[in-house]
């Protein structure tokens, strides 16, 4: 508790503190009057029961005490709350999408990443994008919660007030790999953020990055349209075919009805980008997996696969 990850653990931990420090005064105190009354007025201390017939200073009591109480909480409640709506001008915008089941970060310099990277005691404010079904993106340590709801955009803002990684992920069931959508917020220092953002957006270095390394591009781009979620990269069975030793193998697929073999090639991979359901490796579910003709272009299909061959 009051970790200080974020400007809003206070507030939301003291509304906590405040409405368990109430619910507790009440467990004991209830319990503590139960167990005093099943003492006292058993039947053989208090043969004779006395009739009670109202007590206006009770109701009274009874109704007011709770009251303040209540509005104690909603007090502590709201004030925590309101502030989580008020976006400051200034802060940093970023696009977070959430896609069954991955997360894409979206910055104003045309960055993607898998991640969220922010520098330390600057609002930054997300943008809700959810382009399949209600996701809803929490960051625990920051005390953040909101949903992503399809058609609409959402908001969310946050200071993260101390550096270092912290968890981020989905809190709504959205499907077989919900729990897949894991990711980090990184809270770095002003100028080591400001080092990552210029060295991410600076399209020399990154061509002189991609030219080093083969299938640097298409790696990219698995990772920010979240291909790894269902294609593990080690041979593990996930909701669909490993990528490891992808390239070249032979395939059983399902055309339809009918069986046939295949050797994973160039048109292969690409047929089952754009069109996941026209050949289905036998043993994998149909319907899993939607089309990203709208999303990756011929030349990004053509890293891909420059990368996939690097999977051995
Ligand atoms: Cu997205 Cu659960």
């Amino acid at each position: 508790m009051y970790s200080g990850a974020s400007n809003f653990v206070t507030t939301t931990d003291t509304a906590f503190a405040v409405i368990i420090g109430i619910s507790m005064i009440f467990l004991v105190g209830i319990t503590a009057t139960m167990l005093w009354f099943v003492f006292r007025y058993n039947k053989k201390r208090n043969p004779v029961a006395t009739q009670i017939h109202g007590s206006n200073t009770l109701e009274i009591v009874w109704t007011v005490i709770p009251t303040i109480l209540v509005l104690v909480m909603f007090f502590y409640g709201w004030s925590g709350y309101a502030p989580m709506n008020r976006i400051p001008d200034d802060a940093m915008k970023v696009r977070a999408t959430a896609r069954m089941w991955s997360w894409l970060f979206e910055y104003e310099n045309g960055i993607k990443t898998d991640t969220l990277y922010i520098p330390v005691d600057k609002a930054v404010a997300l943008d809700l994008i959810s382009v399949d079904v209600i996701h809803s993106l929490y960051i625990p340590a920051f005390r953040v919660k909101e949903d992503m709801v399809p058609g609409k955009t959402n908001k969310m803002w946050f200071i993260g007030q101390k550096t270092g990684d912290y968890e981020l992920f989905c809190t709504e069931y959205c499907g077989l790999s919900h729990s897949y959508m894991f990711t980090e917020v990184k809270v770095l220092p002003q100028a080591e953020f400001d080092a990552w953002y210029a060295r991410m957006a600076d399209t020399t270095l990154q061509a002189q990055a991609a030219a080093a390394n083969p299938g640097f591009k298409g790696k990219q781009l698995v990772q920010t349209n979240g291909c790894v979620a269902c294609h593990s990269l080690d041979g593990n069975k996930l909701i669909g075919p490993t990528f490891k030793g992808l390239y070249g193998a032979e395939h059983t697929v399902m055309t339809g009805n009918d069986e046939r073999t295949i050797t994973v090639d160039d048109e292969y991979i690409k047929r089952s980008i754009y069109e996941p359901d026209a050949d289905v490796t036998k043993g994998y579910t149909k319907g899993m997996m939607i089309s990203y003709k709208t999303q990756l272009t011929d030349a990004d299909v053509a890293e891909i696969i420059e990368y996939l061959k690097t999977i051995k």
